[in-house]
């Protein structure tokens, strides 16, 4: 059973999609610990409800501690705005799965992030968007592209609804198939390309 360890720094959607998923048994692991930069981070309490260890961590000894201390095998990044260290990032190399709400290339790197990306594409008057589950890497959304997903957002008449609709449509599909299939131990990484099974 891959032991996954989950970083959020707000709401916590995409967590409750695979703490569902997990129960339910549709990702063959185990949701060992919850971790966020913010104490208010509401994602904290979706654990908490779920029984799962959720701590508010915000120094990098003490998060690569207790990732070693609950044997983590696969990090995800659910909505978490920190820089994950270059440390950490190579201890866990091609391990830490993170979603961007865009379809990278696209709405990407330093500043896009959150409601961000969705204000910029809005601004750009997109017809369609969507969202990128990849491993990271040292370059802010550069590492290898696992699982990406397209919807029209035509209809969307602000930011928000366009966000809303690319997180309820896009984000907690993909990321909940792409730990599956981590787990299921159907990813494999060569030259940094992704090659599912
Ligand atoms: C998601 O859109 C994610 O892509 C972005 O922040 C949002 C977090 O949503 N980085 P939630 O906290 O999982 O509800």
């Amino acid at each position: 059973m891959v032991r996954i360890a989950v970083f959020v720094s707000g709401g916590g959607t995409n967590l409750q999609v695979l703490i569902d998923a997990c129960k339910e048994k549709y990702i063959n692991g185990e949701i060992v610990l919850v971790v966020s930069n913010r104490k208010k981070a509401y994602g904290l309490e979706r654990a908490k409800n779920a029984n799962i260890k959720a701590e508010c961590i915000k120094d990098d000894e003490l998060l690569i501690k207790r990732l070693g201390e609950e044997k983590v095998d696969l990090i995800v990044l659910a909505g978490y705005l920190a820089i994950v260290s270059d440390k950490l990032i190579s201890l866990y190399e091609n391990r830490i799965m993170n979603i961007h709400p865009s379809l990278i290339p696209s709405f990407c790197g330093p500043g896009f992030y959150g409601l961000h990306v969705h204000e910029h594409a809005f601004e750009r008057g997109v017809k369609v968007a969507g969202a990128t589950v990849h491993f990271v890497s040292s370059v802010v959304d550069g590492g290898p592209i696992i699982l990406q997903r397209a919807i029209d957002v035509s209809s969307a008449k602000s930011p928000e609804e366009m966000q809303e609709i690319v997180l309820v449509n896009i984000e907690h599909k993909i990321l909940k198939e792409a730990v599956k299939l981590y787990c299921d131990g159907k990813i494999k990484v060569e030259n940094e390309r992704v090659r599912i099974e």
